[in-house]
């Protein structure tokens, strides 16, 4: 299986991939988590990421080409994998089709950006192996820690309510129409976002036939 996820920020893109890949045994690529590491440990990628990602803003086509096409490389991938996070732009997509990759299906979880909003205050997350948690409706085991690794979570820089209003606005100006890209092409497939993260993965696994 070769998935693209797509939707709004916050709607679940990263939670639903944990799952969806563990289930079906295939790697999770995240560019966010990819380019959170790269902030953390100073790599020239990250150096140069981070103003874009503090502001909201969208991290120029050429670092996220050639930071996924190294990824898509890796022998781990051979099977399969989940794309979280990119494409995120028309030229994104058009470099992914150029280098001859194909996917099965482009799936876009639905949400309002009202439901969004009020959703984003209580994410937590964890800045060692990007696990994510809800202060309210996915909690982990012990409060403020993470449950895969034990370190401290962290509330994301890019969470604040004024980023995530730019965050939304971008999604909708340059992502959005990436649904129409791949429904032209008999890819796109829709989830509708419904209460609980158990019930979002059934509609998944409904809509995926699986
Ligand atoms: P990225 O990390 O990809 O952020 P995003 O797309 O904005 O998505 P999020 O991680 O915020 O949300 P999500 O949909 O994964 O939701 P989650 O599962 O966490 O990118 C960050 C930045 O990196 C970008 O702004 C950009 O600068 C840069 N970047 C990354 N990729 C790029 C690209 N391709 N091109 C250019 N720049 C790029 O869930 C959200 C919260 O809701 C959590 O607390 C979760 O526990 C909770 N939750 C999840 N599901 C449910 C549910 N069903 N019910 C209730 N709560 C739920």
């Amino acid at each position: 299986m070769k998935m693209i996820l797509l939707g709004p920020p916050g709607a679940g893109k990263g939670t639903q991939a944990e799952i969806l890949g563990r289930r079906l045994g295939i790697p999770v690529i995240s560019t966010g988590n990819m380019l959170r590491a790269a902030v953390k440990s100073l790599t020239p990628v990250g150096l140069k990421a981070k103003s874009y990602m503090d502001a909201g803003e969208l991290v120029p086509d050429e670092v996220i080409i050639e930071m996924t096409n190294e990824r898509l490389g890796e022998p781990d991938c051979a099977g399969g994998y989940i794309l979280d996070g990119m494409p995120r732009t028309l030229a994104q997509a058009r470099a992914l089709e150029e280098t001859g990759v194909e996917f099965d299906v482009a799936l876009s979880i639905e949400i309002t950006d009202a439901e969004i909003a009020a959703r984003m205050t209580g994410r937590r997350s964890c800045p060692d192996c990007g696990a994510v948690y809800h202060v309210e409706s996915n909690p982990p085991k012990s409060a403020g820690v993470c449950d895969e690794c034990g370190s401290e979570l962290v509330t994301r820089g890019d969470d604040k309510p004024e980023t995530v209003k730019n965050r939304l606005a971008v999604y909708h100006r340059e992502t959005e129409p990436l649904k129409e890209f791949y429904r032209e092409r008999g890819k796109l497939k829709t989830a509708d976002n419904v209460p609980g993260v158990e019930a979002v993965t059934a509609v998944i696994l409904r809509t995926l036939g699986i």
